[in-house]
């Protein structure tokens, strides 16, 4: 009896951790954080590229919406570089120059959030590729400077 209710509770401390780890999301890291804000904004820019491929049709709507996730999410991961995440919670490819020119990364971001508002208020085909071409270089500018390329 003894026994079967120390393993019980066992069971329930297993449990417990389990849902922890479970709801241990809610608690993510700022890496964690900001690569997810990137896979974000690298779904809505894959959306959009399909559309520069033809595999998709030029639609002003579905434009826009991309266009708006993608800025809210690089607005929105400036917040995610702060001071001491250079390395933690999980494997970074973000370069320690960021926090050593702070104000032209996030100048950068910047850029990028515009290039997206801008593509969001296209509503004509003619004006979509050079609106994408200049979202496109806002990202490599950033990455270019402040990202180590993934193996
Ligand atoms: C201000 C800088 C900056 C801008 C602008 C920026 N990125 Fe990033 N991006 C980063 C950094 C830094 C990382 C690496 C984050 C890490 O590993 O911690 C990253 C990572 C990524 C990743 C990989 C996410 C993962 O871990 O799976 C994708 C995809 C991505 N960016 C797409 C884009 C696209 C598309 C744009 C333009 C629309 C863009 N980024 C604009 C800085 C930027």
């Amino acid at each position: 009896m003894y026994s079967r209710l120390v393993s019980s509770s066992r069971t329930a401390v297993i449990g417990l951790v389990a849902v922890i780890g479970v709801t241990g999301a809610a608690f993510a890291g700022p890496i964690e954080d900001r690569q997810a804000n990137m896979k974000n904004v690298g779904k809505a820019m894959g959306a959009l590229a399909a559309i520069a491929k033809k595999e998709a049709p030029f639609d002003a709507g579905v434009v826009k919406t991309n266009a708006t996730t993608l800025a809210d999410n690089v607005k929105e991961a400036k917040a995610h570089f702060p001071d001491g995440s250079a390395s933690g919670d999980k494997e970074t490819w973000a370069k320690a120059e960021i926090w050593q020119n702070k104000a032209d990364f996030v100048a950068k971001a910047d850029k990028s959030v515009e290039a997206a508002m801008q593509m969001a208020s296209v509503t004509e085909e003619a004006n979509f590729g050079a609106a994408l071409g200049a979202l496109g270089a806002t990202c490599k500018a950033c990455h270019e400077d402040y990202r180590r390329p993934k193996q």
